[in-house]
């Protein structure tokens, strides 16, 4: 049977990270497969594209080059790691995906989405996933948890973290109304409680998934 591919969306400090991880826990605990990925990253020439989309400051990509840029790492990563686990049976969870190029590139950069998705099918041959869990907090907690993880990690803000509050702002609409245009695939999960309740409710996302019971709406 082929596996499920559920990847996790929101800005930077919503918990993508954090849950992706205590998800692939419970999975596995559960006795599944589990097959953790992100992007832009998951094979050696997409980790790279990841360190030049993010730290190129003295000379930054132009808008429409880091759309390739992500486009090309989302390519390598499906072909590579994803289609393969899936077809093995196993469960990828990726933290990012398509979402985060309609949201970043889309609604943040003003480029239209209609044209992102046909370019994004390109690159993923048409692969969606089976549920998307948006993480959604509020600006002024993300932008504390970014300021914690940076301080704890002795990490500066890499440039996308720099782009303004404005940019943010649309990012985080942006997030929203793509959930809200396919309340299907998608499960928006308030991220600003705790971690276990957090974590509480995207295993909970799963399971519907999993019965059959229909992902849309919001949880917690
Ligand atoms: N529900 C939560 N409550 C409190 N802190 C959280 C929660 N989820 C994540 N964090 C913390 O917020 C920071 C950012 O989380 P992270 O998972 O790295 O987010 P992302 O991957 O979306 O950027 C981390 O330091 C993490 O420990
Ligand atoms: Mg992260």
């Amino acid at each position: 049977m082929r596996g499920r591919f559920i990847t996790f969306e929101g800005p930077e400090g919503s918990g993508k990270s954090t849950h992706v991880q205590l998800l692939a826990d419970r999975l596995k605990a559960e006795g599944r497969k589990v097959l953790v990925t992100r992007e832009p990253g998951g094979t050696c020439l997409a980790e790279k594209i990841r360190s030049l989309v993010r730290e190129e400051l003295d000379d930054p990509p132009v808008t429409r080059s880091e759309v390739l840029l992500f486009l090309a790492a989302r390519a390598q990563v499906v072909s590579q790691v994803i289609r393969p686990a899936l077809a093995r049976g196993e469960w990828v969870l990726c933290d990012r995906f398509a979402d985060s190029t309609f949201a970043y590139q889309g609604y943040g950069r003003g480029i239209d989405v209609g044209l992102l998705r046909n370019f994004n099918d390109f690159a993923t041959e048409g692969l969606m996933p089976d549920l998307t869990i948006l993480l959604d907090v509020p600006l002024e907690v993300s932008r504390v948890r970014l300021a914690e993880r940076q301080a704890a990690t002795s990490t500066a803000a890499d440039r996308i973290e720099q782009a303004g509050v404005m940019f943010h702002r649309r990012l985080r609409e942006g997030f929203l109304e793509l959930a809200k245009a396919d309340p299907a695939r998608f499960a928006v999960i308030d991220s600003s409680g705790s971690r276990e309740s957090v974590a509480d409710a995207v295993h909970a996302a799963v399971g519907r998934l999993v019965d059959g019971t229909g992902i849309g709406g919001k949880s917690r």
